[in-house]
């Protein structure tokens, strides 16, 4: 029988993570979207220029050293490009310089991280570091103690290890879990003591449960406590932490569970966050915590802050309520959810504004792409300048994973729909750079030559599209019609 933190739940979803490293966001395994997009990337800059406002008006933050940014549990590496993306076009509202230090338990994402091109220059000018550390490992992240550290934390949590507690008729148990003679899992609870933890801000979070609680099971959110403790520590009292994650946010959401509410997936397990148990640990020690208001959305958006008395925090605390109560990143994921459900056949204009309303997603540009093409071909000059506006927005978002989503490819179709067929060449070779060559991609390449008239490069490229798929009907027509043409052309010489 052993302790759920302890069991191989959490040690079977490490060694899923360990094993297939960036692959794992490349078949939309994982979710994703919800935590690596541009509307957040915003959001958490904001966060971050409110907080270090707060801290430099409360005397805690000399603007002339570095404030450390932190994203534990980075994943694919995405978010942390779209952050430093931002904080390059924030740089004059930041009240210090900030560097950003990308971690994950992960060794291949850490190897990743390091060899992916659009980090490079963000290595070069030294405003990124990466390395792989564990969130609730022995060892500490340290840190420079002039300035506070803000930390990045999305998904990660409900991946660390939790307890689980059973509360009946007054009586606190602790859920225990073994493998049965069918290897299957199963849970059993045994009364616990009245300071399971031995440690005093825990236990006393428990004993307040069993008092105030009906009958129902909690999870315990012991490895986030871990990670935060360990933080905390590190950054001598002075941090804020922002999160995205399922969470459980109040008692009231805690009563009548009938069991853990353990999610199973492909991966593992996973377990709703108890962010009320981290509120409860985190305010003993003075710190402040504002959770997203109340929505259908599973997903909770969090700040902790330590070092800072709540009247010290006003505009963290203005920013986040104006940001994430009123129409944010939540609300666009749901609202984005909503329009691509009858995406077809709507005008330039609502695409156009989805995408701002994105803040230039390249993953959204990707899935609008063909219905963008579609309503830019024969546009009005001034929708198609807009068009084109927005796509280089988009563009400059785009961190390439090794998936299916050829974003150059839908960059390079749209453009080709506006007659810019140079263009539409040049990022039709990024694709075959970064996606290798298809029969579409060359096909398409030939269109746009013989629109600009380039017949012999046309010819070649509609070749080379069918020795990479013989039948490609399309590109056997386009072959005839362009040789025929080039004929014509070279018979009526002046
Ligand atoms: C669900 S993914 C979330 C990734 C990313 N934050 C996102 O939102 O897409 C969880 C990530 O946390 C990492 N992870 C899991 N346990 C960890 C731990 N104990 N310490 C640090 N990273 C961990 C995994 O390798 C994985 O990249």
């Amino acid at each position: 029988m052993t302790r759920l933190s302890e069991s191989h739940l959490w040690k079977n979803l490490r060694e899923f993570y360990e094993k297939e490293g960036v692959k794992a966001w490349s078949s939309d395994r994982l979710p994703f979207f919800a935590t690596n997009n541009p509307a957040l990337a915003k959001t958490y800059v904001d966060l971050l220029i409110a907080y270090l406002e707060d801290c430099r008006d409360a005397e805690q933050l000399d603007p002339t050293q570095t404030v450390t940014i932190v994203e534990l549990g980075g994943g694919m590496g995405r978010m942390a490009y779209l952050m430093l993306t931002r904080l390059k076009e924030m740089q004059d509202r930041l009240p210090c310089p900030v560097k950003y230090l990308l971690t994950d338990y992960g060794k291949s994402n850490v190897e990743y991280y390091k060899s992916h091109e659009k980090f490079a220059p963000f290595f070069q000018n030294g405003t990124l570091e990466v390395s792989q550390f564990d969130a609730e490992g022995p060892d500490r992240l340290q840190f420079d103690s002039t300035n506070p550290v803000f930390v990045i934390a999305n998904y990660l949590f409900d991946s660390l290890s939790q307890d689980g507690f059973k509360i009946h008729d007054g009586v606190l148990s602790e859920i225990s879990c073994y493998l049965d003679d069918k290897k299957e899992l199963r849970f059993e609870a045994t009364p616990a003591s009245d300071t399971p933890y031995g440690i005093k801000a825990y236990d006393k979070v428990l004993q307040n449960y069993r008092n105030v609680l009906g009958n129902t099971h909690i999870p315990f959110p012991i490895g986030p406590l871990k990670c935060m403790d360990s933080l905390s520590e590190s950054a001598n009292g002075r941090l804020a932490l922002v999160m995205a994650d399922k969470a459980l946010r109040s008692k009231e959401e805690l009563l009548d569970f009938t069991s853990l509410p353990l999610q199973k997936h492909d991966r593992g397990f996973s377990m709703s966050v108890n962010c009320h148990a981290m509120d409860e640990v985190w305010g003993q020690d003075g710190g402040l915590s504002f959770h997203s208001a109340p929505r259908t959305n599973h997903l909770n958006l969090a700040v902790y802050c330590k070092g800072l008395r709540r009247d010290e925090c006003r505009r963290t605390e203005h920013t986040f309520r104006d940001q994430v109560d009123g129409f944010g990143p939540l609300d666009y994921l749901d609202f984005r959810a909503q329009i691509m459900a009858s995406v077809k056949n709507k005008s330039l204009r609502l695409y156009l504004q989805l995408l701002r309303l994105s803040r230039w997603d390249a993953e959204l540009f990707y899935e609008l792409s063909n219905q963008l093409g579609d309503a830019a071909l024969g546009a009005p000059m001034n929708e198609q300048q807009e068009l084109y506006e927005i796509m280089t927005r988009c563009w400059g978002n785009f961190f390439p994973i090794p998936d299916e989503r050829d974003v150059p490819f839908a960059v390079a179709r749209v453009l080709a729909c506006i007659n810019q067929f140079h263009q539409a060449i040049g990022f039709y070779g990024e694709s075959r750079r970064i996606y290798g060559d298809r029969c579409l991609t060359l096909h398409n390449i030939g269109i746009c030559q013989f629109n600009l008239g380039q017949l012999e490069q046309a010819v070649a490229s509609f070749k080379e599209a069918l020795k990479l798929d013989p039948q490609y009907g399309p590109s056997k027509e386009l072959l005839l019609r362009t040789e025929a043409e080039a004929r014509r052309q070279s018979s009526l010489t002046p």
